[in-house]
């Protein structure tokens, strides 16, 4: 659809945030309108893997996505796994391993986005799910999408999280010479309580007008469609939240 491919990183090193959950929604919402869309799962626990119905490949040997970022001996669309939504560059357990080794390659921060590049072009979004950490796959993820996408809990812890995320942003910048965006904010399992409403106030506060700022609440709904193996979307009870999720990808379309 678009002339050129847009990318994405859903990042936040801190733990069950919700980064798999909104990366999945997010390339449904786009998917829904019209866009073709890579999902790149980056993180070695394998979530979005598992909850795009695609847990067997988590666990198959070689080739997989270790073998295209250390060994080198794989092109990126040899794994690529498809999907009623999307297409899916599948996890492996083998990446908690492959992300140690990465560490001492050449280039090995680099490697994700030369593996995209050469199947980047085919489609009009790519989206990366990053695992709780800023180590090198984050990193990885972090350079090849130029852009990041952030969903943040609506509760205190997030301050300092954030704070840890955007100076790990500036030292990739200055390290690679590179930029690399904040497109926006997804508070997630926002309720309607004090604490929920101050962090909405602190966000808003802190980074709108230039940093939009996107509100999931807590539904039980996204837990279901995520068993089902798909995003809301394509899941056969409707939830609320899709409106927020659609607008979502249609900054992004505009942002990127
Ligand atoms: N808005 C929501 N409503 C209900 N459940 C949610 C919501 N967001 C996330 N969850 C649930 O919370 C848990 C953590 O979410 P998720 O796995 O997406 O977080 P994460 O940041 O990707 O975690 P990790 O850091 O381990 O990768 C999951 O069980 C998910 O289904
Ligand atoms: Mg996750």
């Amino acid at each position: 659809m678009s002339t050129s491919t847009k990318h994405v990183a859903v990042s936040n090193q801190k733990g069950g945030v919700g980064k798999t959950m909104v990366a999945i929604n997010l390339a449904g919402a786009l998917n829904q309108r019209g866009h073709t869309v890579l999902f790149v799962d980056v993180d070695p626990q394998g979530n979005a893997t598992e909850g795009l119905g695609l847990s067997e490949v988590y666990e198959e040997p070689e080739p997989n996505l270790r073998s295209v970022l250390v060994s080198q001996d794989t092109a990126l669309s040899e794994i690529i796994e498809t999907h009623p939504e999307m297409d899916l560059v599948p996890s492996n357990i083998d990446l908690f391993k492959g992300e140690a080794e990465l560490v001492t390659e050449m280039q090995g921060r680099k490697r994700l986005q030369r593996a995209v590049a050469d199947v980047g072009g085919g489609y009009d979004f790519v989206i990366y799910d990053c695992p709780p950490s800023l180590l090198v796959l984050t990193d990885s993820a972090l350079l090849a999408a130029q852009n990041v996408l952030i969903p943040a809990l609506a509760e205190s812890t997030s301050t300092r999280a954030l704070d840890i995320l955007f100076d790990q942003i500036d030292t990739l910048e200055a390290e690679y010479e590179t930029s690399i965006t904040e497109q926006a904010i997804v508070a997630n399992r926002v309720e309607p309580d004090g604490e929920a409403e101050e962090m909405m106030t602190w966000f808003q506060e802190t980074f709108e007008p230039g940093l939009p700022i996107f509100e999931i609440r807590k539904r039980v709904v996204l837990k279901r469609a995520w068993s089902n193996g798909v995003s809301v979307f394509e899941h056969t009870e409707d939830c609320d939240m899709e409106g927020e999720f659609d607008q979502l990808a249609a900054h992004l379309e505009d942002a990127l």
